[in-house]
């Protein structure tokens, strides 16, 4: 079974070919950093219309790199919800007319779910039950999975997304989008006791996540220690291309501060989850899965405390069309095939259930 799977909810326009062995033979991702940089955030407007300009090519492309026709494709899926709706419409228009020329079936791809399956791609063997934390720009939120295809939500943000916090707070600092990788970077020589920032308590003692407060906080620090963000033209570049001796320390050390205080809220939950469900498998997907802290504090939490963790090469963490070729394989086993009625829904939710430990 070979399915192609078609990416348009957020900034990414991408498309990947995936067999159900979750073997990838194709995924070409055309970013839209350079457009929605010098703003610090995603432009939704701006966002439509690069996905209508690069995604045909981007399909095409992914096709020559499996080397596969129309006629070889068992299924086109798409991702339909959750996103921005003018985003998720490229999408899904170009993924009913394909299905309809062509005669392939369509599958309806929750992005969500495309993120856990992610993981599959590079630990195809992963056995069930498992948590999987899903952390994005988007998104956060901890499922437990009983059985493929079935999710029960244990905790999510009431605010903020953890990517999102990442990338204000790099914005604050003068830093253009996304925010997340160059904390992470710069992050590496910064203090990461230089700042104090204490976990966010939810007054009903939910287990959900709330990253506004951690975001505040820092902005508070920097007004009161007369922080500066980068002046310059520093939002036109690349993250990538600011050399951290060029950025003051003190800003170094507010971002290892709060990369900590991030990475210590998400461990702590997942932690006491495990602790209390007794499930032992752990995943990690979504752009944030890519953060290098985040990475090195789970994997030892879990060898402190028993449990096993996995999470995919950093392609496939963030938005990716292997992602969703593996979900849509997954729905095309389960014969869940969608009409040509199938439509973009900004709001949609994974769970089947709420589950508050
Ligand atoms: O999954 P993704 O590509 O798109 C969404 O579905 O949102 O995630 C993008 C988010 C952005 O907020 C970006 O700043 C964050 O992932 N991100 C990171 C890192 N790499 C990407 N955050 C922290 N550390 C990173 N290394
Ligand atoms: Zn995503």
């Amino acid at each position: 079974m070979k399915v192609l799977g078609l990416e348009t909810s957020c900034d990414d326009t991408a498309a990947g070919v995936v067999t159900d062995r979750h073997q990838v033979l194709a995924s070409i991702v055309a970013s839209q950093i350079e457009i929605h940089g010098p703003y610090g955030g995603v432009v939704p407007e701006l966002a439509s219309r690069g996905h209508m300009d690069a995604v045909g090519p981007v399909i095409a492309a992914a096709l020559k790199a499996a080397r596969l026709g129309w006629g070889d494709l068992d299924g086109i899926a798409v991702t339909h919800g959750p996103g921005l709706v003018g985003s998720l419409l490229v999408g899904v228009s170009t993924a009913k007319a394909l299905s309809f020329a062509h005669g392939v079936p369509l599958l309806g791809v929750n992005h969500l779910e495309a993120h856990v399956r992610s993981v599959f791609l590079d630990h195809p063997d992963l056995v069930f039950p498992m948590l999987s934390l899903v952390v994005s720009g988007g998104h956060t939120s901890i499922y437990v999975s009983r059985e493929e295809g079935r999710y029960e939500l244990l905790a999510e943000t009431r605010d903020d997304a953890a990517g999102e916090a990442f990338d204000k707070v790099a914005k604050y600092l003068g830093f253009g989008y996304p925010g997340g990788p160059v904390v992470d970077r710069l992050a590496a020589s910064g203090d990461d006791r230089a700042f104090k920032f204490s976990r966010p308590r939810m007054s009903d003692g939910s287990l959900d996540f709330s990253f506004s407060g951690l975001k505040t906080a820092a902005l508070l620090a920097m007004g009161k220690e007369g922080i500066q963000p980068l002046k310059g033209n520093v939002n036109d570049l690349p993250a990538g291309e600011i050399a951290a001796e060029d950025v003051p320390q003190v800003i170094r050390d507010l971002f290892a501060s709060f990369q900590r205080a991030v990475v210590e809220f998400l461990v702590h939950r997942v932690r006491r989850l495990v602790a209390d469900t007794g499930i032992s498998t752990v995943t990690m997907a979504g752009g944030v899965a890519c953060n290098s802290r985040l990475r090195i504090d789970l994997a030892a939490a879990g060898e402190q405390d028993g449990f096993s963790v996995a999470w995919p090469r950093p392609a496939y963490c963030s938005d990716n069309g292997a992602m969703v070729a593996a979900a849509g394989c997954l729905l095309l086993r389960q014969g869940r095939v969608a009409g040509l009625d199938l439509d973009a829904v900004p709001g949609l939710t994974l769970a089947d259930s709420v589950v508050r430990p």
